[in-house]
């Protein structure tokens, strides 16, 4: 009997983030002037679904501190749909008041890493999605994502097992029962693999599959996994994956991590293979260029390296 070769998904939607996870990571906040030119390339290259940036402590991360501005420019785009993470009510509040109609709530699985990224325990962080939810629950048309970060691999603490995700995640879902909810198993560090985020996917989802509940996968790629990790997300259920443009970034709370995925290697291998993504590859490209132009920032993309004459559209 013969096998039946794996069929990819029709389409994925990619959630560019560079601007949110990209530009945090460079040490000098970037001039809002430039991150809208980036903001802009993005869009023209097709780009739907964008994390613009954080409502967190101006001190904690002064990168993130014009996000509102930010907000106030591109709200009005027609076909992008805007995200913002943040790490607190306070947040929620701030990014619902400035217009954002989706927010990301961003916890980590490994107590050590949540102290370290929000300051608090896993148990407080629980606490306050709870008043986030309220807080949602009140405002008409707002959507929540909840980013669960060091899904797999702590940088303190190591690996996580997708166990350790289940505890947390079943918490997080009883506060959260009734509202449409799109959970990101986030490998903050990079140090996942593709057989690690089967296991956690297949698992999860088979725990807690319902109705109005999608998955996402946000990766690094640090040790050079991030489009297959990608890739077996997308085969295990993930119907939106993070990536950054250039491969930006390098989270400041994550030390040895570098940036995301690249959202060009990871639009080459899903276009090479028939997959809609309703990008542009060329004018990401261009984006991309424009994100290495910029001082400070660290970018990774093996498609930038390759000649454009070389490249298959
Ligand atoms: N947006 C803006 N300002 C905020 C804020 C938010 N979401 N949350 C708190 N603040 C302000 C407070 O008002 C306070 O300001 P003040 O000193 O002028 O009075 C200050 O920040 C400290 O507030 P506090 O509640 O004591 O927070 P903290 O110092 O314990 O820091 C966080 C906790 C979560 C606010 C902070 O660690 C943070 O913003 N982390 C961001 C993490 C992140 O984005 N990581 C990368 C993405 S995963
Ligand atoms: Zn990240």
């Amino acid at each position: 009997m013969s096998e039946t070769p794996l069929a990819p998904p029709a389409a994925v939607e990619i959630v560019e983030v560079a601007p949110r996870d990209g530009f945090q990571s460079i040490q000098t906040p970037l001039p809002t002037v430039d991150k809208q030119r980036c903001i802009q390339a993005l869009v023209e290259a097709g780009i739907t679904r964008m994390e613009i940036g954080s409502f967190v402590s101006p001190r904690a991360l002064p990168q993130m501190a014009d996000t509102g501005e930010l907000v106030a420019n591109f709200a009005n785009q027609t076909g992008l749909r805007l995200a913002a993470l943040v790490p607190n009510l306070k947040g929620a509040k701030l990014a619902l008041a400035h217009g954002v109609r989706e927010v990301v709530y961003v916890l980590s699985v490994s107590e050590t890493h949540n102290r370290s990224n929000v300051r608090r325990s896993v148990e407080e962080s629980l606490d306050d999605l709870a008043r986030v939810v309220e807080c949602l629950r009140n405002a008409d048309g707002t959507v929540l994502r909840l980013d669960l970060g060091t899904s797999f691999d702590c940088p303190f603490d190591g690996a996580i097992s997708w166990q350790q995700v289940d505890a947390v995640l079943a918490k997080a879902l009883g506060l959260t029962a009734d509202l449409p909810l799109e959970v990101a198993l986030c490998d903050t560090t990079g140090r996942a693999s593709p057989y690690q985020v089967a296991e956690h996917f297949t698992r999860l989802r088979g725990r807690h599959a319902r109705e109005g509940l999608d998955w996402a996968f946000h990766g690094h790629d640090t040790y050079g996994m991030g489009v297959a990790n990608a890739l077996f997300a997308i085969h295990h259920g993930a119907t939106a994956i993070d990536a950054a443009c250039g491969g930006l970034g390098g989270c400041p709370f994550a030390p040895g991590a570098t940036g995301n995925t690249a959202t060009e290697d990871l639009v080459y291998a899903l276009q090479r293979s028939g997959v809609q993504t309703g990008i542009d590859l060329p004018r990401l490209l261009a984006a991309a260029d424009r994100m290495a132009a910029l001082p400070g920032g660290k970018t990774a993309s093996h498609l930038r390296q390759v000649p454009r004459e070389r490249l298959c559209w």
